[in-house]
């Protein structure tokens, strides 16, 4: 099958590698001509485990190939996969204008049948205007050519995303035609092995579909983040609380990690976004504002509980930072609680001495050379004459540690953790001041 992909993000290019993988013909186009450039020679611009050598056999097999051409990239594939981003508009709501100038190109290149598939998280009716995009754009050249609509959420986790891909819970597809539904049963044929995986639903369900599926996540995530910090005053330990409701079958153990905030590209920007849907529909979503809101304030807890453990006087302090990406796993530093707290930290007049296993080069990009910024080789070096650590990010090779060595390290032995990673007593046993949240310890 022949498939052009239109963006080369994240989520272009993890659909359009791993739909090569099992033997498509994948066409990826993107504007950003030196992106382009960079993937031909098989270098990916962001940080997947396993991606790269995954582009580069399909690139050397044939499979897989790259274009800024439109024309090119719009006679290719009989399906055309919108992989563009939807960045917020100021008011949170998803901003279509480049889904909607992908929908004017298809339209204005097309010269024979094509299935548009809308895989970019847009509102819901967005496929509608998709469509009357493409037709308007067919009307001022005089052509009347046959073309559908669908909606097709990707349900990818960075860090995890050829495994969601490959191996996700469910393929949603949003149509009402019967073609539309055979050429999605072909293109998706490898990957379905359970016939129920393939659900095919109304456009609006699909497109609703994903926004509900992040904000229920999302809702887990700020859920427990209020239960810990009650725990937190009531002195009871959230961990236990966590495993105690986990097991509760209709509840489950999955998304409700307490911790320092949700960060990433998705949840903080979906949420944001439906319920500014909701607002344009005149509903009030309480709810969705509660989780969002819920969230702001989680991110804030780490400059608090540090604040408070040092008498509210920070400056001239230098603190400790494991962790910097908004979880393990990537580079990904977009609405990432370190970046709340560096910044509440520098505002403070306190130092910042940083160490992440992927994401120092994004930090760089984003912060500039900076005296109140020193990025370090490794976490051992990041608590050298350090006052204080803190952890955002619960990266494998930060959950062993040497207490008593640690101890040693900093001027004032406080550790605030902001992924519960320890068990409180051991820390407290040798010496340190401990503070994770919701773990019984109000500061
Ligand atoms: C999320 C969803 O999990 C994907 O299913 C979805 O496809 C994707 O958004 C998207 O819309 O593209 P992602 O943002 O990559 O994926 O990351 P998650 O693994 O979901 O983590 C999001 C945030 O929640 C992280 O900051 C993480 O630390 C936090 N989290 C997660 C918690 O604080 N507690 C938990 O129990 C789980």
């Amino acid at each position: 099958m022949k498939i052009t992909i239109v963006g080369t993000g994240y989520v272009g290019l993890v659909t359009g590698t791993c739909l090569a993988d099992v033997g498509h013909d994948v066409l990826c186009m993107d504007v950003d001509a030196e992106k382009i450039a960079r993937l031909e020679a098989g270098e990916i611009p962001i940080y997947e485990p396993g991606l790269e050598s995954m582009v580069q056999a399909n690139v050397s097999a044939g499979r897989l190939s790259f274009t800024t051409d439109p024309a090119q990239a719009v006679a290719f594939g009989t399906m055309q996969f919108i992989a563009v981003g939807t960045p917020p508009d100021e008011d949170g709501s998803a901003d279509l204008k480049y889904v909607l100038a992908v929908a004017e190109t298809i339209g204005s290149h097309m010269n024979e049948y094509k299935v548009i598939v809308d895989k970019s998280t847009v509102p819901v009716g967005t496929a509608d205007r998709v469509r009357e995009t493409v037709a308007k754009t067919l009307e001022a050249r005089g052509e009347r050519l046959d073309f559908d609509v669908c909606s097709n959420p990707e349900f990818l986790k960075e860090g995890a995303a050829i495994e969601d891909f490959t191996h996700g819970a469910r393929i949603v597809v949003g149509t009402e035609s019967e073609r539309v539904k055979g050429l999605m049963r072909e293109c998706y044929a490898p990957y379905i092995r359970q016939q129920e995986k393939l659900m095919f639903m109304d456009v609006r369900a699909a497109e609703l579909t994903k926004y509900a599926a992040n904000a229920m996540l999302a809702t887990k995530i700020s859920f427990m983040n209020e239960i810990a910090n009650l725990a937190e005053r009531l002195g009871a330990d959230v961990e236990q609380v966590r495993r105690g409701v986990g097991s509760d079958p209709r509840i489950g153990y999955q998304f409700i990690y307490p911790g320092c905030g949700y960060g990433g590209s998705c949840f903080p920007k979906d949420v944001q976004a439906l319920a500014r849907t909701a607002a344009d529909v005149d509903y009030r979503a309480e709810l969705l504002t509660a989780v969002e809101s819920v969230n702001q304030r989680q991110k804030q807890t780490l400059f608090a509980k540090l604040r408070q453990a040092f008498d509210g006087d920070l400056a001239g302090k230098t603190i400790a930072l494991w962790g910097l990406s908004f979880k393990p796993n990537t580079d990904d530093m977009r609405d990432a609680p370190s970046r709340t707290l560096m910044e509440a930290l520098w505002d403070a007049g306190a130092r910042v001495q940083a160490y992440d296993p992927e994401a120092m080069r994004e930090c760089r990009r984003i912060y500039g050379e900076r005296d109140d910024l020193v990025l370090v080789g490794d976490r051992i070096q990041a608590v050298k004459g350090a006052d204080a650590l803190v952890i955002c990010t619960e990266w494998k090779e930060f959950r062993t540690l040497d207490f008593a060595w640690l101890k040693q390290q900093l001027a004032m032995p406080v550790v605030i953790d902001g992924r519960n990673l320890f068990e409180p007593d051991a820390v407290k046993a040798a010496g340190l001041l401990y503070f994770a949240v919701g773990r019984g310890d109000s500061l």
